[in-house]
């Protein structure tokens, strides 16, 4: 029992006080490079959140400066600020834990239509790219996507937990950018066997000189943007490293200005042993999957920008429509769609979900199995106690126990009401296998597939009329002794809950870009 407790209040290091005043600031800003002002945000387009089911289908829009601009702003740019009292602060697109925003995201062009070939830093607070380094010729007529985390950023609130909420915020990112791009009749394809090392160098992060020590960026993924819905020609890396490698730098990161009171060595350790080196190229193959409608009729862009992640739900809400659950659950499975076509790996986090109130479920712990034989799997290794109830769905759906979970889904959430209250929460169960010993780097990979679950969680929950939030603090080892999970087999890596939220009124909300506005209007 004591044990039990003990797991139930035992938080991996982190600072022991915090100075708010001081948290680093969430936007990167490099000095003395050229700012590449891009169009005005807001602009929406035709597309509804339902045609993103077929991406095929989609009117492709010209590659144009214009259209990449809108496409930043939908993944990574700012979708409203937020005032309470004398606090003000921005929320984005893609969510982070803790809003604390460790990715950045670069752009490498070597389109000479779109822009003059280099690699541009994208600064979402101004909505400008940042030129860091101008090729002299282009290395290929087309445009990368990079993705870094700024450790530091995280670390600075969670210690040492903040390795893995960089990874998450990584996924959300990669999957804010595939709808994004899928927006325009675009398509994202990652470059999943391209090593850290050579993303490091492609991104300029190999420049020491030019970052904050402590506040350095560690490379993530790089991805390659198609106008279209094939993938049509075959990447050659060598020729951007040559560019990135021969060519002028230019820019100095200004520091975030955390004091780095605290200092948290093993995730410099972990970075470096997640490292990803090159691997053999892969690209999961899979169908389209025939999903139901979602409620909403609107425009994919509009649900983008109004994605918020709920602070508190409802708890005397109507039970979540059965039909806006299974599309849910249809959602997540890996299919020719956004996000998925932006994923090249076979699906390996498996779903929990503590059920609360779903029109037609019994409450209870069910399982819903992403492209494994879960069942086969899973339950040997579970609790003998779990009935493995078949229940009739569309999809492979089982429930392990009967009854209300939701006090388990709070305390397991470490306490936090939104697990309970919301229509159903959501546990991702991942394999550690031997693999990891051999290939750390699948660490990362892990949580990447979590957040893209995440990520896809969080807007068919807007298109089902209610909203989500992502849950990173949760006390694993007691969700694995719920599940009588034995040994370390399968680790329990993120939560998720979804549900009718209530609003908070002392917020004043305004809109993303007002800031700039001004500068919009002198300049037209
Ligand atoms: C990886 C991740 C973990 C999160 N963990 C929690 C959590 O434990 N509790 C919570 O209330 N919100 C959590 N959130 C929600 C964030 O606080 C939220 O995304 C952030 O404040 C930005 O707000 P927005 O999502 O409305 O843009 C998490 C979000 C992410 C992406």
């Amino acid at each position: 029992m004591n044990n039990q407790l003990k797991c139930l209040n035992a938080y991996a290091k982190g600072p022991a006080s915090l100075d708010w005043d001081d948290q680093p600031s969430p936007f990167r800003r490099f000095s003395g490079c050229e700012q590449v002002s891009l169009a005005p945000p807001g602009r929406s387009l035709d597309v509804s959140f339902a045609e993103l089911d077929q991406p095929q289908n989609i009117p492709i829009q010209a590659l144009t400066f214009e259209n990449l601009a809108l496409m930043l702003e939908l993944a990574f740019g700012l979708s409203a600020w937020k005032q309470y009292g004398p606090d003000r602060w921005s929320l984005r697109c893609n969510p982070s834990s803790g809003n604390l925003h460790p990715t950045e995201a670069y752009i490498l062009c070597g389109d000479e239509a779109v822009l003059p070939p280099g690699v541009y830093h994208y600064l979402s607070h101004d909505h400008v790219l940042q030129k860091r380094c101008l090729f002299s010729e282009s290395p290929a007529a087309e445009i990368l996507i990079g993705l870094s985390s700024v450790h530091w950023r995280e670390a600075w609130k969670y210690g040492e937990r903040s390795f893995r909420y960089c990874q998450h915020d990584t996924g959300h990112a990669l999957g804010a950018l595939a709808y994004a791009a899928a927006c325009l009749g675009w398509r994202i394809e990652l470059i999943s066997e391209i090593a850290d090392r050579d993303i490091t160098v492609l991104l300029g992060l190999d420049q020491s000189d030019q970052f904050v020590q402590d506040e350095r960026e560690y490379p993530d993924l790089l991805c390659r943007l198609h106008p279209q819905q094939e993938i049509a020609t075959e990447f050659d890396l060598e020729r951007w490293i040559k560019r990135c490698k021969q060519d002028t730098w230019y820019g100095k990161a200004l520091a975030l200005h955390g004091r780095h009171l605290y200092r948290w060595p093993v995730i410099d350790e972990v970075a470096s042993l997640t490292a990803k080196p090159a691997t053999p190229p892969e690209r999961w193959q899979v169908g389209n999957k025939c999903l139901p409608k979602p409620l909403s009729t609107d425009k994919a862009s509009t649900l983008i920008r109004q994605r918020r992640s709920a602070q508190q739900f409802n708890a005397k809400s109507q039970p979540f429509a059965m039909a806006s659950f299974q599309r849910m659950m249809l959602a997540v499975q890996v299919s020719n769609k956004p996000p998925f076509q932006a994923w090249n790996w076979p699906p390996l986090v498996q779903l929990l979900v503590f059920v609360h109130r779903v029109e037609g479920l019994e409450p209870g712990l069910y399982v819903l199995p992403r492209g494994l034989d879960a069942k086969a799997e899973l339950q040997p290794l579970m609790s003998q106690e779990f009935s493995w109830r078949s229940v009739g769905m569309p999809f492979e759906f089982y429930e392990l126990l009967a009854g209300s979970v939701r006090q388990a889904a709070k305390t397991l959430s470490c306490h936090q009401s939104i697990a309970s209250d919301c229509a159903f929460s959501l546990g991702m169960l991942a394999p550690f296998s031997e693999d990891l010993e051999h290939t750390p780097w699948m660490y990362k990979r892990l949580f990447w597939e979590c957040g893209l679950i995440g990520q896809i969680l969080y807007l068919e929950a807007e298109a089902a009329g209610y909203r989500a939030t992502g849950i990173g603090c949760f006390f694993d080892d007691a969700v694995h002794g719920v599940l009588g999970l034995q040994d370390s087999r399968w680790q329990s890596l993120y939560h998720f809950t979804v549900g009718e939220p209530l609003e908070d009124s002392r917020l004043v909300s305004l809109p993303a870009y007002e800031h700039l506005h001004s500068q919009w209007i002198d300049s037209t």
